[in-house]
C-alpha cells in the first residue's frame, strides 16, 4: 500500500493527537480527483448521491448497483484519501447475511476501503458481522436520513435528556461492535462534545458543532452545486451553480 495513503490507523492517530479529520463526499471521478489532491483525509460516496446527483426526493431509493457504479468512478480518481461507501437503505437491515454480502460488494467490486451504515443499537449485530468479515465500518448516529420518517422528519436529535443519553449509549455500543469511527449528524454541539469524550473512536460531525474529532460535509451543498434544501449548518464556500448560470 502507498505509504502516503490515509489508513484506518490514521483515524485513531488523529483522535489521539487532536488533529482534525477531514471528510467530504464525492460521487464521480473529477470531483474525487480534486478532493483527493487537496489532501482531504477521507472521501465518502454518500447515499446523498440519490438527491444531489440523481435528482431524487430522498436517500432511500438509491440501489446497491447505483452506489457501486459511482464508487467505482470515485475509486479511479482517489489516490491518497480513505474511501468509504455508504450502505443504502435495505442493503443491511433485513439480515446479517445481506449486510456482509453487500458490504463485500463495496470492497470487492468498487475498491472501497470501508463502508458506512446508519443506526445505533439496532444495527450492532450487522456491524459485528461486517467487521468479522474483515471490512471496516463507519457508524452514523443522530439524524439518520434513511429512517427520517421514524424520527418525524429531518430534525435535530438528542435535545432532551433521554434521547441524549440514548445517543451516548449508541456511540459506545458502536465502538464495542468494532466501528473505527462514528458520524454524528445534527445533534447539539454540547452533546457532540460529550460523545467525543465518552468514546475512544473518532467522532465525525455534520451539523454537530466544532468539538468533534473531524467534520464531514456534502460537497455539492458546500460549493453551491445543489439547488435543493440546504441545511442551516452548511457553510457555503463557493457558488459554482451561480457561476455556471452566469
Ligand atoms: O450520505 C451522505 O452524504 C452522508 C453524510 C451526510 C454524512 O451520510
Amino acid at each position: 500500500m502507498d505509504k502516503d495513503r490515509f489508513s484506518i490507523l490514521d483515524f485513531k492517530r488523529k483522535k489521539v493527537s487532536g488533529e482534525k479529520i477531514t471528510m467530504l463526499t464525492a460521487y464521480d471521478y473529477p470531483m474525487a480527483m480534486i478532493i483527493d489532491k487537496a489532501g482531504i483525509d477521507a472521501i465518502l460516496v454518500g447515499d446523498t448521491l440519490n438527491m444531489v446527483v440523481l435528482g431524487r426526493e430522498s436517500t432511500v431509493s438509491v440501489t446497491m448497483d447505483e452506489m457501486i457504479h459511482h464508487c467505482k468512478a470515485v475509486r479511479r480518481g482517489t489516490r491518497r484519501a480513505f474511501l468509504i461507501g455508504d450502505m443504502p437503505f435495505m442493503s443491511f437491515q433485513a439480515s446479517s447475511e445481506d449486510a456482509v454480502r453487500n458490504a463485500g460488494r463495496f470492497v470487492k467490486e468498487a475498491g472501497c476501503d470501508a463502508v458506512k451504515l446508519e443506526g445505533g443499537r439496532e444495527v450492532v449485530e450487522r456491524i459485528r458481522s461486517i467487521v468479522t468479515a474483515g471490512i471496516p465500518v463507519l457508524g452514523h448516529i443522530g439524524l439518520t436520513p434513511q429512517s427520517s420518517s421514524k424520527l418525524g422528519g429531518y430534525k435535530v436529535q438528542g435535545k432532551d435528556a433521554e434521547t441524549a443519553k440514548r445517543l451516548m449509549t449508541d456511540a459506545a455500543d458502536l465502538e464495542k461492535a468494532g466501528c473505527f469511527a462514528v458520524v454524528i449528524e445534527c445533534v447539539p454541539r454540547e452533546l457532540a462534545l460529550k460523545i467525543t469524550k465518552h468514546v475512544s473512536i473518532p467522532t465525525i460531525g455534520i451539523g454537530a458543532g466544532n468539538h468533534c474529532d473531524g467534520q464531514v460535509l456534502v460537497t455539492h451543498d458546500m460549493i453551491g452545486l445543489f439547488d435543493g434544501f440546504l441545511p442551516k449548518f452548511v457553510k457555503k464556500y463557493a457558488d459554482i451553480g451561480n457561476s455556471i448560470r452566469e
